[in-house]
């Protein structure tokens, strides 16, 4: 059984028809999330720290940094805060789940996210992969090295084939995973990362075996014990088409994803869903939110090449909007261990976001360019904002990554269309999008 804090209620006090949500975090996910909730039947106020622009335009955004969590606190007590959904992995690594649990003055709310033990799936590459090998969940074969046994991680990786994957084990904000063709190169930048290339993060290094195929990322949403998988979605890393080029934030993704089938997501469900649940179950780790799968399917054969502990971006702009039952609903029965009892009800359709980012990401670019053509876009399109900011009537580019157009269509060419036709409403100076989002998709639709 999950260690339950003694006062903590399962959020059966939870108002539940009536809830104030706080949301954290500021991009594109958070407004795709913020757009959601804002449909349920089950909210009353919606609250967003800090958000964008977009999610102004559903809440209230408030400015609250994602880790401040005496600010968050307060405020909750303050706006009677229900619950409170974790978009980015930073304060669920940094503990927002168990600062909330074991505080008797705001452990009613109920927080959506793992604890900080948790949150090691994706704040400890070593821990996954540890706990990955503990439960029997296929992933690629590894070694963990420090200064200590350096000698070791250079036989490790004599034994391997090229390419060979270096991981910083800590968050190094998407940067921390390098693939190189060459061994001595691959010797040469071990060392480097164990000396600090990536600060502390990098102290630690898992070396793993490359594995060839597609990859895909799966969402499931627990409440600790039941589980519901939320529609496969496929992000597009790379700034340049073709995947070229150095790697971004995400410039789109698709969703369904035609090769992961039935008999795929089956492999899935009984090789690495269940045993990750119950992993959790038997190492007494609290869940209660998202696990992404990064998969990647070898052969048919779908392999963990990573965990995060959040939905992912882009991916969340394509999937939430598949999805045709009440979120909030779905994310009371994940918090009050209900979940066995409700359906998650998706849209057969396919849907398609293309990102559109400012000109020199993900190297330097300039903020502050005036966003034209936000209302040309169709109704059907929605347009969810990842870095703007309002400047009196002007939106205004404010990050790297600033758009991303998502449409739905009843085939992944008709969603493609839409969503690149949309998109083509809108310019700033310098906008860049890829135009091959899901074209290696269509080849096997
Ligand atoms: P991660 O942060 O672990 O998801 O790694 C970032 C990206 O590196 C993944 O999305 C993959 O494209 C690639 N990658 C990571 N590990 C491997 C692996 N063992 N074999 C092949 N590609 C990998
Ligand atoms: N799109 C990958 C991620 O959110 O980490």
């Amino acid at each position: 059984m999950i260690d339950v804090h003694p006062s903590y209620s399962l959020t059966n006090n939870i108002n539940v028809y009536c809830m104030n949500v706080l949301l954290l975090g500021s991009g594109g996910r958070e407004h795709a999330l913020a757009w959601k909730i804002r449909k349920s039947g089950l909210l009353n106020n919606l609250y967003i720290a800090p958000g964008n622009a977009g999610t102004a335009t559903l809440g209230m955004n408030v400015t609250i940094g994602v880790t401040d969590f005496d600010a968050m606190k307060r405020f909750s007590l303050d706006h009677d805060i229900d619950m409170i959904v974790v978009g980015p992995e930073v304060p669920l690594v940094a503990g927002v789940y168990d600062y909330f649990h074991h505080d008797e003055d705001v452990c009613h709310i109920a927080v959506i996210g793992p604890s900080a033990e948790g949150a090691r799936l994706e704040g400890s590459k070593d821990f996954a992969k540890k706990f990955m090998t503990a439960n029997g969940i296929p992933t690629a074969r590894f070694m963990t090295v420090t200064l200590d046994n350096v000698t070791e991680g250079n036989t490790f990786l004599d034994s391997l084939p090229s390419p060979y994957v270096l991981k910083a084990d800590g968050l190094a904000a998407g940067k921390g995973v390098l693939i190189v063709d060459d061994l001595n190169e691959a010797k040469r930048l071990l060392r480097e990362m164990l000396g600090g290339m990536f600060g502390i993060a990098g102290r630690t290094v898992v070396i793993e075996e490359f594995l060839s195929g597609i990859e895909c990322s799966v969402f499931v949403l627990t409440d600790g014990k039941s589980y519901r998988i939320l529609p496969v979605a496929k992000d597009y890393k790379r700034i340049g088409e073709g995947d070229t080029g150095p790697n971004t934030g995400g410039m789109g993704a698709v969703s369904p994803v035609s090769f992961a089938d039935d008999a795929f997501m089956e492999k899935v469900r009984r090789l690495i869903v269940e045993p990750t649940i119950d992993g959790l179950r038997k190492e007494r780790i609290e869940y209660r939110g998202f696990i992404f799968l990064g998969l990647i399917s070898v052969e048919g054969e779908p392999k963990v090449i990573e965990y995060n502990v959040r939905l992912g971006d882009p991916e969340t702009e394509a999937v939430l909007p598949l999805i045709r039952s009440d979120l909030l609903d779905l994310l009371v029965a994940a918090a009050t261990e209900t979940l066995d009892e409700k359906t998650l009800e998706t849209d057969d359709r396919y849907a398609v976001t293309v990102m559109m980012v400012s000109g020199g990401y993900p190297e330097s670019y300039e903020n502050g360019k005036v966003i034209g053509g936000l209302d040309d876009v169709r109704d059907d399109c929605i347009v969810f904002h990842a870095g703007t900011k309002k400047a009196g009537d002007k939106i205004l580019t404010s990050g790297g990554r600033v758009l991303s157009v998502t449409a739905c269509g009843k085939t992944l060419d008709e969603a493609l269309a839409a969503s690149y036709e949309n998109a083509g409403r809108i310019s700033f100076e310098g906008c860049y999008c890829r135009k091959d989002i899901g074209s290696d998709l269509r080849r096997t639709q």
